[in-house]
């Protein structure tokens, strides 16, 4: 729903913390002080073409074996420093770091922890496609005494996420963001330097025309998922097949557009890759849950892949996520994945 007020994302975050009789402020700083980070990725992505920061970071890899750019490591850099000092976190962790990423000695520890994704579809910098940063929020387990955080304050299923969004540096630069009670949407005012209050209450459509997943590993699919495709692909004028193939190879661009329009994104378990390739941590719980939060649903081809339990903080999962009516119909296919992966485990 559009918004017709006119308000900043720090006071609409404000305004919600105050309805929680908790509220110490402590959350709506943290999330300040990630804005500021987006606010400054957000500058470099927008003069990236413009000074030489392009390429690759020295050949570098990052744990998952992926040359690292430069964007990436600034990226990364930039939030580590903009949350370490905020006394709101105890730890946090990013793709592009390894492990835990402690909170200094001489700074206060807090009660949250922060996942993320500094920045998400480094593959399309060089081609001026839309690309994103993605974070999730949880409170810690550990008792909060004002300790370091650990491993288990990391390592929780994403159902107990207490706020995720993304930034999408595309056409504008938005902010969607959910703190467990529906999806609001920010866009970026360059003029202002500030988020503003653009579509609150956002709600997936029940049905879309749209899919989306990498046809390029259509070889390595299972079979429920071929037939699946096929079934999109064929033609039902009553329920607006063929659909329409979008795929921008970012994740938040490809989920942005699903959340608008509705439709199904896959990124599914296949014969290469039996986990998909998104990593459930700082990508697949944070949009799952704006999905979730949207009216959609988000399964890793199982069950609601907000209930998985996660044991590695870089660990991936698959993704069948987007309008609930889709996903209730894909999954009625990919059933027979899970028969064909049983099937071969037991054959090995
Ligand atoms: P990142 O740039 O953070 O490594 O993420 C890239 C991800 C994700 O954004 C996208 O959905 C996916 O990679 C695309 O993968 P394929 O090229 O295998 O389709
Ligand atoms: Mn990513
Ligand atoms: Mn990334």
């Amino acid at each position: 729903m559009p918004s017709n007020q006119l308000i900043t994302i720090e006071r609409h975050i404000a305004d919600q913390e105050h309805m929680h009789s908790e509220a110490s402020g402590k959350f709506s700083r943290l999330l300040r002080d990630l804005m500021l980070a987006v606010r400054v990725i957000q500058r470099e992505v927008r003069r990236a073409g413009l000074s030489d920061i392009f390429g690759m970071a020295g050949g570098k890899e990052n744990i998952h074996g992926e040359m690292v750019k430069k964007l990436d490591v600034l990226s990364n850099d930039t939030i580590i420093r903009a949350m370490r000092y905020g006394g709101h976190l105890c730890a946090m962790a990013s793709e592009e770091s390894f492990g835990l990423i402690p909170i200094p000695d001489d700074a206060e520890k807090g009660s949250y922890v922060l996942l993320f994704d500094p920045l998400d579809g480094s593959s399309n910098i060089e081609v001026n496609a839309p690309i994103g940063t993605i974070f999730s929020v949880l409170h810690r387990v550990t008792p909060d005494n004002g300790s370091e955080g650990t491993m288990r304050d990391l390592l929780q299923p994403g159902y107990r996420q207490v706020a995720a969004g993304y930034a999408l540096y595309g056409s504008s630069t938005v902010l969607v963001y959910t703190s467990g009670d529906g999806v609001d949407v920010f866009t970026y005012d360059h003029t202002l330097g500030e988020f503003l209050l653009s579509a609150r209450g956002l709600r997936i459509p029940k049905r879309g025309r749209y899919y989306s997943i990498n046809e390029g590993n259509a070889v390595n699919w299972y079979p429920g998922t071929r037939r699946y495709m096929e079934h999109l692909k064929s033609n039902d004028k009553a329920s607006g097949r063929p659909y329409s193939l979008r795929y921008i190879g970012t994740a938040v661009a490809d989920i942005h557009r699903t959340l608008l329009h509705g439709g199904i994104f896959l990124y599914p378990s296949d014969r290469k890759s039996p986990n998909g390739k998104l990593r459930l941590m700082y990508e697949v719980n944070p949009l799952a849950m704006l999905i979730e939060q949207a009216g959609g649903t988000a399964t890793d081809g199982r069950g609601r892949v907000l209930d998985v339990v996660p044991t590695d903080v870089h660990q991936r999962a698959p993704i069948i996520c987007g309008s609930s009516d889709d996903v209730a119909e894909a999954m009625k296919f990919l059933a027979e994945d899970i028969e064909a992966i049983e099937a071969e485990r037991i054959a090995k």
